[in-house]
Formats: C-alpha cells, structure tokens, sequence
C-alpha cells in the first residue's frame, strides 16, 4: 500500500492525491483521502483507482491544510469500498489509515468485541485505531500520542500508520515498523509518504523515520519519539532524485521507458566501477569485506519474484567464475524453515524496493545467525540497505512499472561485478577470462541499445501471439532463469498463463502441453549447449507448437527451426542471460497493449509487497 499525508499552507487535496497516484505501483485496488476543513473531518474513499477516487468527490468538500490518504492492495478484506482506507474511530473524530499488517489483530478484535466496540470492516487496520481508541478514551488525561504509543506496544506485525484528530486540526501523528515512511520537510509544511517519489517536488530534505519511532508532525513543527517517549534526533539526508526520473517522459507507459532507459541504467550501474582496460572493478560497498566473502564456505542468494530470478541467474555465474557453492532461496521459503545458516556464510539480499517484507525478515534472521548479509538494492536508504552490512546500490533509478525491468538488469549488473570481483580475489579465473569477461560487460549498455531497435518488429510478432492461452519459454543453463524471467513478465503483464522450464527439462511433462496453438519461446543464443537446445526445438516443431527463437546474429540453423527469430548480438555465454531478457520484456509489454491492458498496474499485483 501506499500513504501520503500533508499539513502546511497549501490545500492539500491535491498534494495528497497527486503523490497517491506517484505511489500507486504500491498497490491500486482502492483509495482514501481524510482531510480537516474548519473543524470538520471529511474522509472519502473508493474501490479502484486513484483516478475513480477523484471522480468520487466531484463536488464534495476537499478543502483543508492537512489530509492523510492512502492506495491499497488488499490484504485483509476484498477490495471495496467500506475496506477501503482512511478507517474511522467508532465516534467517527479520528481517521488512520495503515500500510502492512497486524498479526495479532484477531485477539485484539475479540477484546474489542468483549467489550462491545463494533467493526464496519473485515480489516486489521480498523481493528487497530478502535484498539488505539480504546485506550486514549480509557485514560483521562491521555493524548492522541500516547495512546498510540501505549497501543503499538501490543501489536505484533508490520504498519506504517498515520492519524488525524478532528479536534486537533495541526497535528499528525505517525509511526512505523517494518513498513516505510520518509517525511519531507519544507518551509512551514511537512509531507509524509511510504517513498520520496512523492516528495520530490517539494523538498528535497528529508527525514527517514525508523522502526519503533512515532513522529508527531505539525506545519512547523516535527518531533520524533521511540515508544518509551524519549525524543529521538531526525537525521535529515538531502534526496538525489529527479523529477523526470518518476515521470513518464513522453512514453506511452512506464514499463516501455524503463525498458528504454536500459542502457543507460546498466552503464550508471557500471560507472565508477568497471574499469575494463584495467581490469579493475570498484565495489567500494563490499571492498572492506572482501577477504571475508572470498573465504566464504558457501554464498546463499536470498530474494523474492524478479529479484529471485536475478539471483537464480547469478548461481550459474558465480559458481563458475568464484567456484563457491551458492545456494538461492525464495525468501518466504527460508525465512519459515528454520534454515541452517552459521557464521563463515555470505547471505545475499537482492531486492529492488529494499522493502519486501519476506527478504527483509529473512535476512534479519540469518544476520542473527552470524551470517554476513550483502544487499543489491535498487532504493537508496531503504530497510534492506539500512539493515545490510555491506552491499551495492543498482543505481537503476525509480522503477514505477509494477512489472521491473530496468531493475532486473542493474541487480545482474551488479551481480556480475561482484562475482568477478571475488573471483580474481580467489584467483580462480585466468586473468585472460577475467579481462574478457569484463569486456563483454562494459559492451552490455551498447549491445542492449541495439537489442531495443528491434522494438517495433517485435510489437508485430506481439499482435501475433497475443490471443494465446498459454505459452512455454524454454532456456539451458545461464538462460534457463531467463526463461523464468520471460514467463513471469509475460502473465504478469498480459495474463497469458506461461511456464519457464529447462529446455530438456520440458520431456519430462510441459511437452504434453504442446499442439499448434502453443506457442514456444526458446532462448537459443550461441554457447556451450545449444546444439542441445536445437534438438529441444525439433521436439517441439515435431508437435507443431510454434516456436520464436532468440538467436545470435549470423546463426542460420536456429532460424531454419523457427516461425519467428529475434536476432540479438553475440554475446559470451556468461553475460548473455542479461541481454536476452530485453526482448522478452519488450514481448510482454506489447502483447499486454495489444490485449488492451493496464501494463504499468496489472490486476492484482503489487510493485512493493511490505507484507508477507
Ligand atoms: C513484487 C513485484 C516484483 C518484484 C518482487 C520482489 O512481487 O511485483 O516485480 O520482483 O515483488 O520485490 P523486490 O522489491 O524485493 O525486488
């Protein structure tokens, strides 16, 4: 989900609603503004988007210097209406609204019940205010902030929640654990929200609050406090972050221009790192670390959804090059297995939001355990990197579509930089592949631009395609996470049930799948298995699926096979996996516009999951 809150001069209708549509990746399934105009609050809220929401209060009192709004992705409750956030107290005088989750809400809903407090919604945000409300109504001489402070002591779980006060029209008191809140600071006026990306034209000072702080926030005014009341310093960071990085630029979706700005996010990634004629990498985030990560007895690769694919790919890459076992776990899995991790091993986190409650948990568990965790993360300041030992930023800049793109390829980017980094430390690699292995990366930016001109062939082979019902992307050794990656943007973005698989793999059930109607992705670049790969296709074409190659440029057998072929440049093995993803992004992307849908917000999803 996503908050935003403002009080200062300015109306803030639309400051709230204008920074509810910059965090709508977060979720999009209902929305909710509470503003106070002269002693009155006025909360309004709807199923859908920010934009129904809007249509909504045509003609309703949206007046008021300060307002807290709020864009959901349900998780408890459908998406409707009465789920919908800001949640009202039952004397209907304060209005919160929550990002996460709260764990033990069903015993607090009974003790509520017991006590005769009625719920209008199935969510566990309601649950909490009227708990909040319990105790500031119990306890005379109690404010607003206390009783919150009093309340969060009992919860379990994760939130980021904001309050207002019809009787206390200049404050709002926030607080978060677990989920994110920057507060921006202005002349006279504070702006709250769960990233900077709502911020950014404000103010470019902000304060990060922490997990366990409240902060009590007023137009001039910002103080923090832990839940033991003691006043905390805001540390204020200053944003490095452009408004035309959030905005769409001109392009018709996010999604495309993001995919578009891939080779200058890769080469940002690379800059001041890659040193190729030298063959010097810089990763000045793990460098203090690296005797410890180059003795490490195994590297586990922790992350979830596109960042687990990064990680998938990243296993092929490092046990080649460093010889280190690694091991890659979906973060939801590791975190609930009682996993066995000692000091000695290195944890990865890959995750572009830095968010995600499962990774961040996870990682949080093997810290205890002794384990040194790296971060690759695309948010700067955010919960993982804070967390994090040591690690390296993506530099991919905001990535707003909800299906990532220019993320996936920063975090290989990173990843093939430190895998080459800690072999040349181990001196497992000759010096002769080390140098053409970073050669072949510096030539990424240049190779994928190249890639990206085959944009609108590839729309074609999209309108094509597009009223499959189920399709098959298949790949062989440091492309078979790739055939992951295609099938996942492909459903996410066009709802077209598709299934990766280990090209030989696919014998062994997919292949009964397989008629005329089927269409076969196969990533078939030139390496070291693909005369396999071409046999893989011959059993397909045997059973009149169709089939689209990726191909190397210049190979004549692949296009013999195939009823479709996109030619990409050649490519060591090694490196290949991070060029053969763009095609398969720009595939999804266009066969989702050709079926009409909401590429940048697809049904269900959502870019930054802060629950489990
Ligand atoms: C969500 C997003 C995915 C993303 C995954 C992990 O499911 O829709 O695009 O890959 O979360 O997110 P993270 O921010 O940790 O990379």
């Amino acid at each position: 989900c996503g908050i935003v809150g403002y009080i200062g001069n300015r109306n803030a209708y639309p400051v709230v609603v204008k920074g509810l549509k910059r965090l709508e990746y977060r979720g999009y399934d209902s929305a909710g503004i509470a503003l106070i105009h002269e002693h009155k609050l006025n909360v309004y809220k709807k199923k859908g988007k920010v934009a129904d929401l809007e249509e909504a209060v045509i003609g309703k009192n949206i007046n008021g210097k300060i307002a807290i709004g709020h864009t959901r992705w349900a998780t408890h409750g459908e998406p409707s209406d009465l789920n919908a956030h800001p949640h009202l107290s039952c004397n209907g005088k304060i209005a919160m609204i929550h990002n996460g989750i709260i764990e033990n809400f069903g015993v607090l809903k009974e003790e509520l019940l017991e006590k005769g407090i009625r719920f209008e919604s199935d969510t566990d945000t309601e649950v909490l205010l009227k708990f909040i409300e319990d105790i500031y109504l119990n306890n005379n001489n109690n404010s607003l902030e206390a009783a919150v402070r009093v309340a969060l002591k009992r919860v379990v779980g994760a939130y980021c929640i904001l309050l207002i006060e019809e009787s206390d029209p200049d404050t709002i008191i926030a607080a978060r654990k677990g989920s994110p809140l920057v507060i921006g600071i202005g002349k006279g006026e504070h702006f709250l929200a769960s990233d900077a990306s709502p911020i950014i034209e404000f103010t470019k000072e902000v304060v990060y609050v922490n997990d366990y702080e409240i902060a009590i926030v007023k137009a001039d005014e910002l103080i923090l406090k832990n839940l033991g009341n003691e006043k905390q310093t805001p540390f204020i960071t200053t944003l490095d972050l452009k408004l035309e990085s959030i905005e769409k630029s001109g392009y018709q979706h996010f999604m495309l221009k993001e995919i578009f700005e891939q080779p200058k996010t890769v080469f940002d990634c690379l800059r001041g790192r890659l040193y190729a004629d030298e063959g010097k990498i810089i990763l000045s985030g793990i460098e203090q670390y690296l005797p410890e990560i180059t003795q490490a007895e195994r590297i586990i690769i922790i992350a979830c959804g596109t960042s687990w694919h990064a990680g998938l790919a990243a296993e092929y890459f490092i046990e080649e090059t460093c010889r280190i076992p690694v091991e890659v776990e979906y973060a939801s899995e590791f975190r609930y297995r009682n996993p066995i991790v000692k000091k000695g091993d290195v944890i990865i986190a890959i995750s572009q939001s830095g968010e995600t409650a499962d990774t961040l948990v996870a990682i949080e568990k093997a810290k205890e355990q002794g384990a040194l965790i790296l971060g690759i993360v695309n948010v700067v300041g955010s919960s993982i990197a804070r967390i994090s030992h040591a690690g390296a930023y993506t530099h991919a800049g905001p990535e707003i579509g909800v299906a990532s793109t220019k993320a996936f390829t920063a975090q290989l980017a990173v990843l093939y930089l430190t895998a080459f980094k800690i072999a040349q430390h181990r001196q497992n690699i000759s010096e002769e592949k080390y140098l053409m292995l970073c050669k072949e990366l510096e030539a990424v930016p240049e190779k994928t631009a190249q890639i990206l001109q085959l944009n609108e062939y590839i729309e074609t082979i999209a309108r094509k395609y597009k009223d499959a019902v189920s399709c098959l992307f298949l790949g062989r050794g440091y492309n078979f996470p790739i055939a992951l990656e295609g099938a996942l943007k492909l459903k996410e973005i066009s709802y077209i049930h598709a299934e990766g698989y280990p090209a030989a793999e696919m014998k062994h059930g997919p292949i009964a799948l397989v008629d005329e109607k089927l269409p076969v992705i196969f990533i078939a670049t030139k390496d070291q298995y693909h005369e396999k790969v071409i046999s893989n296709m011959q059993e397909i074409k045997a059973r009149k699926g169709k089939i689209i190659a990726i191909a190397t440029e210049g190979d004549t057998i692949t296009p013999a096979l195939a009823d479709d072929v996109i030619f990409v440049p050649e490519a060591d093995e090694i490196i290949s996996p991070i060029l053969n993803v763009i095609p398969l992004q720009l595939l999804a992307y266009h066969t989702g516009v050709a079926k009409d849908l909401d590429v940048d917000k697809p049904r269900n999803l959502a870019k930054s999951v802060t629950v489990e």
